[in-house]
């Protein structure tokens, strides 16, 4: 833009002599004016609820902006939005909905609309425009819209349809019946003008319009309670309708709703399968205006027609068989004879269960990947590799005679003898077959499962097929990429990438464990200490809502929230896919830490609002079994395992699992304190303050001794029996005990210095290795660096000796695994008899410490709009490490270099956002920024010396700050 100004001013001095004066007066006059909108500051990335454009149920959506600007310290003053119902009226500046006139202040971000209450199906324009720090309004950003979708349950006629089918499914190890196909065709009289489709499933759907798919979502409408909430999607279909006859066809698989969930069948649970019900339900409507004003409704019920089709088996954990030459050919567009059908049937609607709009990002295809390799194994069998371990599917493309059939199996590792290595499946089938129709290139892909993997194995290929037969498909939710890092580091790239596809296989509808054995659960200990991580690498707002309503929909009548969710239960109230799954410190948890980390990094307060009384209750729940304000040893002895699961595949001493409960308390009780006050609620702010300073002080009393040191009574435990692995015994004096008492704040500053130098200690003695598990690791490298041991956490990070991610990464490593040992090149495989995934995203925390103290990118105020960037430099091995996140404020960049002294930070702050940026030199004279020194730079808001190091506060504006260490 400066150039085309630049430009433009050249070619008018150029011709100034051709020119008149008068003409040449109202050509400057024109540059004055562009001067003063190139001044002002610009709204884009208009957001409604997090989407653009989307359909929402909220009557008082939250509206949000990000603000682009030239030049430095630019901020907001004040907006005004204006919402109207058509976009013509809004062109024209008539606001019929929403005025928000002029309003002063800083807020990009959950405004709430406040204007005229909306219909169902009511579609919205809006836009907005922001005057900068001088008061110069700027121009209205683009028009953007939300459509209110169907909140009313009178605004629903179609009803719930299904056929049970279990009767066809084959005797064997698996019960898998086939899927109902469901069609039905309607007369359009008029010219349609628009249409929606509203479509739910209890399972899963697949829907068609005149033989087109509707969507490339996958697996809607996602996992829920269903006996609480069943999720819906809308559809824009105006242009797949046509006047006259339509067709319209559903395909149905059993889902999560009536298919096989966990590990009931390895554990030996009873029931393994139709957790929620029998058979696949699906409700849709398709809501109809025509040109001339007039409606018209495609509801399901009971005139639809029903029959079974290709799709012989599908389910998540085992897989799907398809045989093309079963497909009712046509059965999916007009004039197809289904005079041999069935009815369908229709079915109530549940007691108490609510219908509404699906809040996350729906799954699909996120990155397809190209075969890399094939090898023949034996006779008709052959491995491909795809060199990236995903979720996903695959996509086939072949030409072979009818009746062949090919049989997948999908593998993450090969065994050195090059054959696939499923044992680590357990009791997931995890096989898809293919049947062919004959004499012409067919392709396919399954509809309803996903695996975990990275090799395949194909049986009943003729000959060796050109390596484009097939063709990799990532499955992931469909979130927005915000963060970027590389670093000097190869192997530390590689860690990068490895996180970011493991967050990918694993944010799939729910945070899940891992994609590939009889497990795929929600389990909360690995998705709270994930989060923050998960939060630097993809807009995952939309996602965590919704699986923030998934965990308090399954919170235990005692309060406590479970050890996944969603948690099937059976009808005695009990955890239907083990019995002992209940409740366990670290994991129950992320009830309190999942909602704050979307509160802190989003400024998200609705959540807070409506999540309140499920956080208080489970607070309370947590009071209840404390002593002296501190959960004492044996505080949980009545949950399975004994204590719950304490620091999660740890590798060194047992941390007790109560110590860790009581900081875990401490911490939530100082969430509620921020949270509760940031929404208002004083009383409550304060009560949990007060219980928070006596937590500390009952740990202290009862945990630490006078050195300082944290101790535990281990012989309260006993032998231990019924702890994991409680036979070895449980220590207080442990890099976990002290990383979290850090990380939590529950110590007093002293005590603090101790605990640092106590965690320097031992990571020093253990020949500078961890010895942490899933809640040691995540507070691990931040506590290091909070306690002046930056050193050791970068010594940590970049090493490559066991037990360390680096030693993923030198064994091949293209995601991060379970276990610190899951596999090594020396002794192979050793855990896969017990649970060994490759793909578990909760080590994979280590991202927080890698964007908050390498690249330095620290929220100090909810929503990023005052931000630190401290990146953490020094002669630690790295010495160039560059990155960016996108928050709800913008992009912030943060990148460094280091050459010999000389010290080169580019960093880059989005407009209405203020830095306080650390140098980490204990002068200011040395600091140049964007070529003038500190002191002369007028771009500077603030410099302050502070903790031995230059704290510079900087609006927004690109900076290249050198230095001399
Ligand atoms: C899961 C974990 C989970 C754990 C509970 C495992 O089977 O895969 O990630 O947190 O159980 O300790």
């Amino acid at each position: 833009m400066r150039l085309k100004k630049l430009k433009l001013l050249d070619s008018i001095s150029m011709n100034l002599n051709k020119l008149n004066k008068p003409l040449f007066c109202v050509a400057l006059a024109c540059i004055t004016l562009l001067n003063i909108a190139f001044a002002n500051i610009q709204p884009k990335y208009l957001r409604t609820e997090y989407k653009v454009n989307p359909f929402v149920e909220e009557s008082k959506p939250r509206l949000s902006w990000e603000l682009e600007g030239q030049g430095f310290n630019k901020s907001q003053t004040a907006f005004q939005i204006m919402v109207a119902s058509s976009e013509s009226l809004l062109k024209k500046g008539k606001a019929d909905l929403w005025d928000s006139k002029k309003v002063s202040g800083n807020q990009t971000n959950q405004v709430e609309y406040a204007g005229k209450s909306l219909a169902s199906g009511q579609r919205v324009y809006w836009k907005v425009k922001a005057w900068d720090e001088k008061d110069n309004e700027g121009k209205w950003s683009e028009i953007q819209y939300w459509e209110l979708a169907k909140p009313q349950t009178q605004d629903w006629n179609a009803k719930w349809v299904g056929i049970d089918l279990n009767h066809l499914a084959k005797k064997g190890e698996y019960h898998l019946p086939p899927s109902p196909y469901l069609r039905k065709e309607a007369k359009l009289k008029k010219k349609v003008k628009s249409a929606r489709l509203y479509i739910s499933s209890l399972g899963l759907h697949n829907f068609y319009i005149n033989g087109e798919k509707i969507g490339n979502d996958y697996f809607a409408s996602g996992w829920t309670d269903y006996n609480k909430r069943v999720y819906y999607n809308v559809y824009d279909v105006t242009s797949k309708l046509k006047s006259g006859n339509n067709a319209f066809g559903a395909i149905l698989s059993n889902g999560w709703y009536a298919g096989y969930l966990g590990y009931a069948l390895l554990v030996g649970t009873k029931q393994v399968n139709q957790f929620y019900g029998k058979f696949p339900l699906l409700k849709a409507q398709i809501d109809v205006l025509y040109e001339d004003g007039s409606k018209e409704e495609i509801i399901t019920d009971n005139t639809w027609k029903t029959s079974t089709g290709a799709v012989l088996e599908s389910d998540f954990l085992e897989g799907e068989k398809h045989d093309s030459r079963l497909n009712p050919k046509g059965w999916d567009k007009v004039g197809y004879d289904d005079a041999s059908w069935a009815n369908i049937k229709e079915f109530d609607n549940k007691n108490g269960q609510l219908l509404e709009i699906y809040p996350s990002n729906p799954v699909r295809v996120v990155q397809e990947l190209p075969a890399k390799s094939i090898k023949k194994i034996a006779e008709g069998k052959f491995i491909v590799d795809f060199g990236q371990n995903f979720a996903g599917n695959i996509h086939l493309k072949l030409k072979a005679n009818k009746g062949d059939s090919l049989i997948f199996r999908y593998g993450e590792m090969l065994f050195p003898d090059g054959t696939l290595m499923i044992d680590n499946l357990r009791k997931a089938r995890s096989t898809d077959t293919y049947v062919f129709e004959g004499d012409q290139v067919e392709e396919w892909t399954p509809s309803f499962t996903f695996h975990g993997f990275q090799f395949v194995e194909i049986s009943g290929l003729k000959e060796e097929p050109k390596l484009d037969f097939l063709t990799g498909l990532a499955l992931s939710s469909d979130l927005d990429q915000v963060g970027h890092f590389e670093s000097d580091n190869a192997m530390l790239n590689q860690l990068y990438s490895n996180i970011i596809w493991t967050q990918r296989a694993n944010y799939l509808d729910v945070p899940t464990d891992c994609p590939q054995r009889d497990e795929r659960l929600g389990w909360t200990g690995d998705a709270q200490v994930y989060m923050r991580s998960a939060i630097f690498n993809a807009d995952v707002a939309p996602f965590h809502k919704k699986w923030v309503q998934d965990l308090h929909d399954s919170q235990w009548p005692n309060g406590a929230y479970p050890v996944y969710s969603p948690m099937p239960v059976n009808k005695d109230g009990v955890a239907a896919i083990r019995a002992t799954d209940s409740f366990s410190p670290g994991w129950s948890e992320a009830g309190i830490i999942c909602t704050y980390e979307i509160f802190k990094a989003y400024n998200d307060q609705r959540i807070v609002k409506e999540s309140l009384p499920y956080m208080n209750k489970f607070m309370t729940f947590l009071k209840a079994r404390t002593k002296g304000h501190v959960l004492q040893e044996k505080a949980f002895e009545d949950v399975s395992p004994k204590g719950g699961f304490g620091d999660w595949l740890s590798v060194g001493e047992k941390t007790s699992p109560d110590l860790l409960a009581t900081t875990y308390y401490f911490y939530c009780n100082k969430l509620m304190a921020e949270m509760c006050r940031a929404i208002g609620d004083l009383q409550q702010a304060n009560d949990y303050e007060k219980e928070s300073l006596a937590v500390k002080n009952g740990f202290k009393k009862h945990y630490m001794d006078q050195q300082g040191k944290l101790k535990t009574n281990a012989a309260l435990y006993g032998n231990g029996e019924g702890y994991v692995e409680g036979q070895n015994g449980f220590a207080g004096h442990t890099q976990t005990a002290y990383a979290n008492a850090l990380y939590s704040g529950i110590l007093d500053q002293d005590d603090q210095i101790l605990a640092g130098k106590y965690l320097r200690e031992l990571v020093e003695s253990n020949g500078n290795k961890l010895t942490t598990g899933f809640l040691g690791f995540k507070p691990l490298l931040p506590a290091l660096t909070a306690s002046g041991s930056s050193d050791k956490a970068y010594q940590l990070l970049q090493s490559t000796e066991y037990p360390s991610l680096g030693y993923e990464v030198v064994n091949g490593a293209t995601s991060i695994w379970e276990r610190w040992d899951s596999y090594t090149k020396d002794q192979g495989f050793v855990h896969n008899a017990a649970m060994n995934s490759f793909s578990h995203y909760a080590f994979g925390s280590v991202n927080e410490w890698m964007f908050e103290h390498m690249l330095g990118i620290r929220a100090k105020e909810n929503g990023y709009q005052e931000v630190y960037i401290q990146p953490e430099i020094g002669d630690y091995g790295i010495n160039k490490a560059s990155g960016s996140f996108r928050s709800m404020a913008g992009n912030i960049k943060s990148a460094w270099s280091k050459t010999g002294q000389e010290l080169i930070q580019e960093i880059e702050i989005p407009v209405n956002v203020k830095a306080f940026c650390y140098i980490p030199v204990k002068e200011s004279k040395a600091i140049f920024i964007n070529g003038e020194p500190i002191d002369k730079n007028n771009m500077v808001l603030a410099v302050k010396k502070l903790e031995g190091k230059v704290l510079v506060e900087l609006g927004s504006g690109k900076y290249t700050i050198k230095t001399n260490l």
